[in-house]
């Protein structure tokens, strides 16, 4: 549909794909593709305002409802301003996290439900979709252990319990399952190397580079 992949990074918390995001848009560049990376919720000014609004305070800053019309109205700023005209112009875009996180966290975890998450996503993202996604696999448990140990603060989505989190981990492997052709799952216990090839590896031989 675009001249340009667009591949997303998903996973619940501490399961190292903000640093395979780095590793790839590092290679893409190095193989001279005309790439850009964002992280969401973020990446224009107001979608980074929103993040701070989302990230800071209590945990029940913002009712369930409420986090996932905010993370929508940072997505959408993102999708209309950068992703789409950076896609149509022939760039690649990658992105760490995306509308799977919304269905998980918002769907799942606050328990939502699918069908109006995905009400929500179509109406916030239209037709676009990620040529390919990568799902980072790891215990809620694990995850959370390897996030504390790499924080410096503690931002809102730290505060929900277990069974929240378990609940996200739960609603990646359905997302894993439901979208056999666009999802590829990475056990996010191995090396970062190993990682990093078997990523390089998916990205080429889908995308011929
Ligand atoms: P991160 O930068 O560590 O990935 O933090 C973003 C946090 O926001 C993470 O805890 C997941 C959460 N999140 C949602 O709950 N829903 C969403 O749609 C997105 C994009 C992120």
């Amino acid at each position: 549909m675009y001249k340009a992949p667009f591949i997303t990074f998903e996973g619940g918390e501490g399961s190292g794909k903000s640093t395979q995001v780095e590793i790839l848009y590092k290679e893409l560049l190095q193989s001279g593709v005309d790439v850009v990376s964002y992280r969401e919720p973020g990446g224009t000014k107001g979608a980074e305002e929103i993040r701070h609004l989302l990230m800071e305070g209590d945990g029940d800053r913002w009712t369930s409802r409420t986090e996932a019309l905010l993370m929508s109205a940072a997505r959408a700023d993102l999708v209309q301003k950068r992703i789409i005209p950076q896609l149509e112009g022939g760039s690649w875009v990658l992105c760490d996290r995306f509308a799977d996180s919304t269905t998980a966290y918002q769907g799942y975890g606050h328990k939502l439900g699918k069908e109006q998450i995905e009400a929500l996503n179509f109406f916030t993202i239209d037709t676009l979709k990620p040529s390919l996604t990568f799902v980072f696999q790891i215990s809620a448990e694990l995850g959370l252990q390897r996030a504390a140990l790499r924080r410096t603060g503690i931002d809102r989505f730290h505060r929900y319990d277990l069974d929240f989190h378990q609940r996200v981990e739960k609603g990646y492997d359905d997302i894993l399952k439901n979208n056999p052709d666009r999802c590829v799952g990475i056990n996010a216990l191995q090396d970062i190397d190993l990682i990093s090839k078997q990523i390089f590896e998916e990205v080429r031989k889908r995308f011929a580079i």
